[in-house]
């Protein structure tokens, strides 16, 4: 059964603006990667989840292909970000599929709560190699793509026609440094590091790379490891846990033609959390 829009999407944003266009997401099985390309498919565009497991991803993709009648989702399961060839291969069967990729999303992360007393080296290095380097891969992996796009849609001022724009999926524990998140806060910084980089690298040829940062967003995995309820007050100013639908707002936001402008910046939808202090 389709979820109903008001869930994953405002009403102000206009049917048909990714009529033709492609997205390609990894971690799209999760709740907020699912959530944003459910949004990009009821505004038009068809697309390409990418996950670990393939009954999930499948089962997801047949899900998020409900948000609008004729969308085309292909779900694919058993890719590994840390493996770049497993990417390669989803890319190609995507412009197989599908004629290109317009859009991507690098949304796939591992995390977990752990003391440095607890952490292994390994443990460390696999949320680096998910995180960071599962970002550089999907990057790597979909450029050839993001640069036929951008060139297919010149971004002026007059017609910010939209193509070749990619969304690295962050947190905000390096701005401060976070106990029992070392591994993560040192990964995301890579990955904000990364958008900023490709951001004045390939600027010059159409793309845009930007950062989007959810705070605690209600019924996510990530919050569900954190214990799952939401405590008086939220931790942050506006005093309540976010919603998927205000990141997939944020998503379409910086993919339309709202966003054209906008390049190497860090958009943080946490509800002014971060900067609040420990005792609100
Ligand atoms: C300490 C841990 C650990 C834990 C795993 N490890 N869990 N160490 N505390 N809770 C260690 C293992 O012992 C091992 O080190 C190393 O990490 C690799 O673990 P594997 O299980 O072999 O790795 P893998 O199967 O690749 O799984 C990756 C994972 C897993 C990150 C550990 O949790 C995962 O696949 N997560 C995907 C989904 C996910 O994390 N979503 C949350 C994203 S939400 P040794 O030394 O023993 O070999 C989010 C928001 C914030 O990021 C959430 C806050 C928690």
């Amino acid at each position: 059964m389709a979820i109903p829009r008001s869930q994953y999407l405002s009403s102000v944003w206009r049917d048909g603006i990714f009529d033709g266009k492609v997205i390609f997401c990894t971690g799209g099985g999760g709740t907020i990667c699912s959530a944003q390309v459910r949004a990009m498919v009821h505004l038009g565009a068809n697309a390409c989840i990418i996950g670990r497991n393939v009954a999930k991803t499948e089962a997801m993709a047949k899900s998020i292909a409900t948000a609008r009648k004729g969308a085309k989702v292909i779900g694919i399961g058993e890719v590994d970000v840390r493996r770049i060839d497993t990417l390669e291969k989803a890319v190609e069967r995507t412009v197989k599929e599908l004629g290109g990729i317009d859009y991507v999303i690098a949304g796939a992360a591992g995390n977990f709560l752990s003391p440095i007393s607890g952490l292994s080296a390994n443990a460390f290095k696999t949320v680096i190699d998910i995180d960071t380097i599962g970002s550089y891969n999907t990057l790597k992996a979909t450029l050839p793509q993001l640069l036929i796009s951008a060139a297919k849609n010149p971004n002026t001022a007059t017609n910010p026609s939209t193509g070749g724009r990619i969304i690295f999926i962050s947190a905000t524990f390096h701005y401060t440094g976070m106990p029992l998140q070392t591994h993560a806060a040192v990964a995301k910084a890579g990955v904000d590091a990364l958008s900023a980089s490709v951001a004045l690298e390939y600027g010059p040829r159409g793309i845009t790379s930007n950062v989007l940062t959810p705070g605690p967003i209600a019924g996510t995995e990530g919050m569900a490891r954190l214990g799952g309820s939401q405590p008086e007050g939220a931790g942050n100013p506006l005093q309540r846990w976010g919603s998927v639908k205000e990141i997939a707002d944020g998503t379409v936001y910086l993919f339309s033609d709202t966003g054209s402008y906008v390049n190497g910046e860090v958009l943080v939808v946490d509800g002014g959390g971060w900067r609040a202090p420990a005792s609100m």
